[in-house]
């Protein structure tokens, strides 16, 4: 299967799928990288396993359905089987979604539904959660709202502050994703209801 990768950071994500991805067993290949940010650090992963990356930043097109269009476009070109967003930081818009919607899945650092948006780990260590943890799901037109495919649990510790906590998350985090990418590239995604389930059932 053909995954391109929409992100926005460093890449730890992409970073465990490039590892993943050299094993011809596990199905899925990334053949392109898409960031709405020329510095995002996972463009340079990419770079160096030689995968294709592509830059569209909204600071280049008018409005936001430009923007919108121009992404999808430049995912269009990969033809991917999936789309996996893992830490893209834009919501994406209705054309990208009525394109690629059912083929696209984002991890989010916190159990959804709980302290869903851009800063799920620091909302859960500011209540005072004992356990926190990451899922992966399908997007949807919400904020993290989409069917859930996969969790998992992480302890929250006494000392942690929003950075350790989320290291130890990631860790969890990069797991589940590569499991789950590769479940589904394999054994195909479907929602039912709420749930996101891989196999044709
Ligand atoms: C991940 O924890 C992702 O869930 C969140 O931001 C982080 C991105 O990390 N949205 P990386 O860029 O994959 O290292």
């Amino acid at each position: 299967a053909r995954l391109v990768v929409l992100l926005s950071g460093a890449g730890s994500n992409l970073a465990a799928l490039l590892a993943a991805h050299e094993d011809p067993a596990y199905g899925a290949r990334v053949v392109a990288v898409v960031s709405d940010r020329p510095d995002a650090g996972g463009l340079d992963l990419a770079r160096a396993a030689g995968v294709a990356t592509v830059v569209v930043r909204p600071a280049d097109f008018s409005a936001r359905p430009e923007w919108d269009g121009a992404l999808a476009q430049a995912v269009r070109v990969f033809a991917p089987d999936l789309v996996v967003s893992a830490g893209f930081m834009r919501i994406l818009g209705a054309p990208f979604l009525d394109e690629f919607g059912g083929r696209i899945l984002n991890t989010h650092p916190a159990l959804l539904p709980a302290f869903p948006g851009a800063h799920g780990v620091r909302d859960a260590l500011a209540y005072g959660v004992r356990v926190t943890g990451c899922t992966v799901h399908v997007v949807d037109a919400g904020v993290d709202t989409g069917p859930i495919l996969a969790q998992a649990a992480v302890e929250v510790l006494h000392d942690d502050d929003e950075a350790s906590l989320h290291e130890r998350i990631k860790v969890a985090e990069r797991e589940l994703l590569v499991t789950w990418v590769g479940r589904a590239a394999r054994e195909g995604l479907r929602v039912e209801g709420r749930r996101a389930l891989v196999g044709h059932g």
